[in-house]
């Protein structure tokens, strides 16, 4: 357990210093890239990066460098940057009054609140741009891994991933989804996400075989909707303060959840069932897939 707390607090330090470097203070627009910066850099867990960094020890038992400094940035620091970017603009577009109407992210104003509606719009605009164009400078890969990891990133986030599931979310508002649709849609907003965050950290390591990424894919299913069953159980039993956003947020706005859908104790059986479910993904990976285990305990525990 500590190492895993050494790797965590490793994993936030190198892609906080990749981000420094793509989302510079100045640039033809300060406040567009002053928005941009205010929600990248305002106290995120960085699930995702930590995933690109798990996935890609996992597969290649290389241990992470613990230096990075702005001269040495290998490919996954990039893939962990491109998907927090991601993240990032999917929370800010998330708390826009078309969507969540939500006025607290991360123990702060959200964006459109710090700011304008408008530059919250384009700063998440701009953010997914960044992404796919950090990608595609990739200096250290050859052409057709980085085009795999653009395809990967886009299918994800995109009308057969992230997107899709927001829509289908907005849509749900209201309406009492069975359980099946509840798990596409949960899989969509959240899951997909992070398992191209495991796919882009296995990939970036350069050396993953077709099997091991059919593996850490089972994985990655299993802890993207764990993500969301726990989301959907803090919503409900954290605090506003721990949770740095609206507690009750989801039953405000009638939205279809785990807990609304099954209850509490049914909703947290199905967190350790996926957990469960995640471990036996990794059965054929010895212990260079440890932080990958500890990460899928973390998301079913965390307190926020
Ligand atoms: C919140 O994601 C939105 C969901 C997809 C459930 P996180 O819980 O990873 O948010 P941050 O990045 O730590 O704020
Ligand atoms: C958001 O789900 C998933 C995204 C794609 C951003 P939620 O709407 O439940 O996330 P929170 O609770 O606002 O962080
Ligand atoms: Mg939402
Ligand atoms: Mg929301
Ligand atoms: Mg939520």
């Amino acid at each position: 357990m500590p190492e895993f707390k050494s790797f965590i607090q490793a994993c936030r330090l190198r892609v906080d210093l990749q981000l420094e470097q793509l989302l510079p203070a100045s640039g033809p627009s300060s406040k567009l890239q002053a928005a941009m910066r205010y929600s990248i850099f305002n106290g995120g867990k960085r699930v995702r990066p930590i995933l690109v960094y798990a996935a890609a020890q996992a597969v290649s038992n290389n241990e992470l460098p613990a230096d990075h400094t702005a001269a040495d940035s290998i490919a996954c620091d990039i893939a962990a940057a491109a998907l927090e970017c991601i993240h990032a603009y999917s929370l800010i577009h998330d708390d826009l009054p078309a969507m969540d109407n939500d006025n607290l992210r991360r123990g702060k104003p959200t964006c459109h609140i710090a700011f304008d509606e408008a530059t919250a719009i384009l700063a998440g605009d701009a953010l997914q741009c960044l992404a796919f164009e950090a990608l595609a400078n990739i200096k250290s890969l050859a052409a057709t891994e980085k085009l795999a990891m653009v395809i990967a990133l886009a299918k994800a986030s995109g009308d057969k991933g992230m997107v899709a599931g927001q829509a289908i979310d907005l849509a749900a508002v209201d309406n009492k989804l069975a359980l099946t649709q509840l798990e596409t849609m949960h899989s969509l907003k959240t899951g997909a996400l992070i398992r191209a965050s495991v796919e882009l950290g296995a990939r970036a390591a350069g050396s993953a075989t077709s099997k091991q990424l059919h593996h850490l894919d089972a994985y990655a299913r299993a802890i993207g909707l764990a993500f969301q069953v726990q989301d959907d159980i803090l919503d409900v039993t954290a605090s506003t303060e721990v949770l740095g956003k609206q507690q009750g947020a989801d039953e405000a706005l009638n939205k279809p959840t785990y807990v609304s859908l099954l209850g509490l104790t049914a909703a947290r059986a199905k967190a350790q069932n996926l957990h469960k479910q995640a471990l036996s993904a990794l059965e054929t990976f010895g212990e260079q897939a440890e932080p990958l285990r500890q990460l899928s305990s973390y998301i079913i525990s965390r307190a926020h």
